[in-house]
């Protein structure tokens, strides 16, 4: 069943878990992390990239997701990443998005406020005032689709630093943004940490005393499950994976394609090792999350 993303996470929470997020390019990713959370009973996020959701195909991959969604036996949410352009969120929105993380991040901080805005009343206007809104204050280092590369290299993630969030902002704009949830820059990086991922408790601890909406840690790939636990009981109630779960897909497909080119090109046979790749990274982390 479709659920709203703030009553999925708020839920997660008030039993001391969180629910896992997990970034869809393709709908054998999704339809294995369906398959997981319903194995293990619970709640499960499909993301969709902007650079998806800008294309005609990606538009209809989120129809897609939506229909999975509403057949899914658990609460099922449909959410489209990271997005600053207003047309793109109008579009996946209209396709079947249900939430948004409208990421006005690496803007100044009115300009991040202003955007967020934008894209409430453009909701509102619109009839969807029952999309949920995500909004991000701090900046994350390094690329959501490349864990390396020019694109990622020159964004220098590095364990610890750039562009934590400042706690002392948060009460004002989650009341001027009127966001549901909040992500945050505590020390996570997407893609690739450099060194070991150094998680600031101390910020994470002051921006949770200061709002009681859902905080949401991005770039969870490659921070210990201990770590994640311990996020969860200080209000994260959102946790998203890419890099770990695309990594493990292709590690797959690079280790079983001659196989199953010997066996006939079996394609069919290829999908299933696809999708007990995604399934069980989404079991795996659906278990941690749930500790
Ligand atoms: P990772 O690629 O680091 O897991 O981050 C995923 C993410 O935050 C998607 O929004």
């Amino acid at each position: 069943m479709r659920a709203r993303l703030d009553q999925l996470v708020t839920s997660a929470l008030q039993q001391g878990s969180a629910v896992p997020a997990f970034t869809c390019y393709d709908f054998t990713t999704a339809l294995a992390v369906v398959a997981a959370a319903e194995d293990g009973g619970r709640g499960a996020i499909l993301l969709v990239p902007p650079s998806t959701a800008a294309t005609a195909k990606g538009l209809r991959l989120i129809a897609a997701l939506r229909g999975l969604a509403d057949s899914a036996a658990v609460p099922v949410a449909v959410q489209l990443d990271h997005s600053s352009d207003l047309a793109v969120i109008a579009d996946a929105v209209a396709a079947g998005a249900d939430s948004v993380l409208v990421d006005g991040s690496s803007m100044e901080y009115e300009d991040n406020i202003a955007l967020v805005r934008a894209a409430r009343a453009m909701l509102d206007r619109s009839g969807s005032a029952e999309t949920v809104i995500e909004a991000e204050l701090g900046g994350l280092a390094g690329d959501e689709d490349r864990a390396f590369g020019p694109g990622a290299a020159s964004r220098a993630p590095s364990a610890g630093t750039a562009g934590l969030t400042d706690s002392a902002q948060v009460e004002d704009f989650v009341a001027r943004t009127g966001a549901q949830l909040l992500a945050v820059a505590v020390g996570n990086v997407h893609g690739r940490y450099q060194g070991e991922p150094e998680l600031r408790w101390d910020v994470l601890q002051d921006i949770a005393v200061r709002t009681r909406i859902p905080l949401v840690l991005h770039g969870a790939s490659g921070i210990p499950a201990a770590e994640l636990v311990k996020a969860a009981a200080m209000n994260v109630g959102k946790v998203n994976f890419n890099t770990e779960l695309r990594t493990g897909v292709l590690e797959t497909l690079e280790a079983r394609t001659a196989v199953h080119r010997r066996d006939g090109e079996n394609l069919q046979g290829l999908l299933a090792e696809w999708d007990n790749s995604a399934g069980t990274f989404a079991a795996t982390a659906l278990a941690t999350l749930s500790r």
